[in-house]
């Protein structure tokens, strides 16, 4: 493992003096920035010693990380499912250290060669989709998680009451050995359910709001399951808090990413993200950020109570796979984002490629290198073809795909998108355009308590049939 070594964002691509002072930053805009920046780290250090921001101690927490790690041990050889039900925060955190961290194949893999149970995790509730889940996992051989903060979640709740029906029906009394909930400690209705029924819990933490969860049982205790390395995880996170305490942007990645974003952002009209990683195992970590950058920052009114309307729309592409599909608007298309690639320095392996004699003329130039060169040598193509069109763009590097610098980077994004918050004075930590949804949801379905609701979309003005073809 790549312990000791840190992540490195180089960000010189952003930057006026390389893509000009139309589309890139200058080093006045960036010094303004750089000046406050003992300011925004403060205010996050002071709101984590007032216990508000229980998300950034997530890498210290270790008897929680003990008892995660007691359960997986007894449990993992007893199933052979895992099936998560979750969704957004509760969800992707764990999607994005399995695809990670596990080979992409993992399910396929006999028993002997799978860390642990195969892993499904139901973030939709699409019937089919669900059913086919339901019908693929034999309930006596698969254990469920189920997961929501808020405990609320209508998604994962009717997926509780479906699994919890099925099971009594087929186990009876044994139906609580297949289920663990992780949910708040004292409130919402999975937690009411687990004391009820007897289950097996996992606490997230008050100050770990869903997309910032990922380091709490909410990720960790599937990754534990499937065999990951869950303390190599931690330590990467650890040494991110250490990088990301600082108050000086040129030594602290998490603040230089959100300076750069956000300058990009509003002073040169980068309202669009594009994170695009070139490693297949990262292609989740940018759907886990893509949820973390766009519900966080993407907000209506800011800390005063002002309309605001801020935050940048996260894409996500991975390399090489979106260069024939997607370069040629980030090249020639609207000049309205920004790129940020992430390089791995070293890949656990290499496909050599036959030597120059055996290739055919025309491929000479293939002949003798590897896979990993020119998967390479495309990055560093991309990267080139889009700074010469003025394109800003930045590269995280990480040393390899590992849980230390997996566990690196996801806290560094998360430390991130908090700073970005405190630039944008926007709150982070909350999301009141999901929670009307799921107030809307509920009414729809007819929940009694939300009589006004239900009033309110019966008044709805109707379609207007002129404009449905
Ligand atoms: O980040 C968030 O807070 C959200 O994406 C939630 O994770 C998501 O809405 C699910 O909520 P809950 O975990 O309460 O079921």
């Amino acid at each position: 493992m790549s312990q000791g070594e840190d992540l490195v964002l180089d960000f010189n691509n952003m930057m006026a003096d390389v893509v000009g002072p139309q589309h890139g930053i200058t080093a006045e805009e960036l010094e303004a920035v750089a000046a406050e920046t003992p300011t925004h780290v403060g205010d996050l250090a002071e709101r984590r010693a007032a216990g508000e921001l229980e998300w950034m101690d997530l890498p210290y927490n270790h008897d929680v990380v003990q008892e995660v790690r007691q359960t997986a041990d007894q449990l993992r050889d007893r199933f052979e499912n895992l099936v998560v039900l979750g969704i957004g925060g509760s969800a992707l955190g764990l999607i994005a250290l399995q695809r990670a961290l596990n080979p992409l194949e993992y399910n396929l893999l006999p028993r002997e060669r799978r860390g642990g149970p195969r892993l499904f995790v139901c973030d939709n509730i699409d019937p089919d989709a669900f059913d086919r889940v339901l019908r693929e996992t034999d309930q006596q051989e698969t254990l469920y998680n189920v997961v929501t903060k808020s405990g609320t979640t209508a998604e994962t709740l009717a997926q509780l009451l479906v699994v919890w029906d099925r099971l009594q029906g087929r186990l009876g009394a044994g139906a609580r050995e297949h289920i663990i909930a992780t949910t708040s400690a004292g409130r919402g209705l999975l937690r009411r359910f687990a004391t009820e029924k007897g289950l097996r819990s996992f606490v997230i933490p008050e100050g770990a709001v869903g997309r910032f969860s990922v380091l709490s049982p909410v990720g960790l205790l599937g990754s534990a399951l499937c065999g990951i390395d869950i303390q190599g995880l931690l330590a990467g996170a650890a040494r991110a808090d250490e990088r990301t305490r600082s108050d000086d942007l040129f030594e602290n990645p998490a603040m230089a990413g959100a300076a750069i974003q956000y300058l990009a952002d509003t002073k040169k009209g980068k309202h669009i993200a594009v994170m695009m990683p070139y490693a297949a195992a990262l292609d989740m970590v940018s759907d886990w950020f893509r949820q973390l950058w766009a519900e966080s920052l993407g907000k209506r009114f800011n800390v005063r109570g002002e309309t605001v309307h801020v935050g940048q729309t996260p894409v996500k592409a991975l390399g090489v796979t979106d260069q024939h599909s997607q370069v040629q608007l980030y090249t020639e298309g609207p000049n309205d984002k920004t790129f940020t690639f992430i390089a791995v320095r070293s890949f656990e392996r290499d496909v050599p490629l036959p030597p120059a004699e055996r290739v055919p003329e025309g491929m000479v130039y293939l002949g003798g290198r590897s896979i990993g060169e020119l998967f390479e040598a495309e990055r560093q193509a991309t990267q080139m073809a889009l700074t010469d069109a003025r394109r800003p763009n930045a590269t995280i590097t990480l040393p390899a795909v590992d849980p230390f610098q997996i566990g690196q980077l996801l806290y560094t994004l998360e430390v991130q998108t908090a700073l970005a918050g405190t630039l944008y004075n926007v709150n982070p930590f909350d999301q009141p355009g999901v929670e009307r949804g799921k107030l809307l949801t509920r009414a729809l379905m007819g929940d009694g308590s939300l009589a006004g609701l239900i009033d309110e979309i019966a008044q709805r003005p109707r379609p207007n049939p002129h404009y449905i073809v």
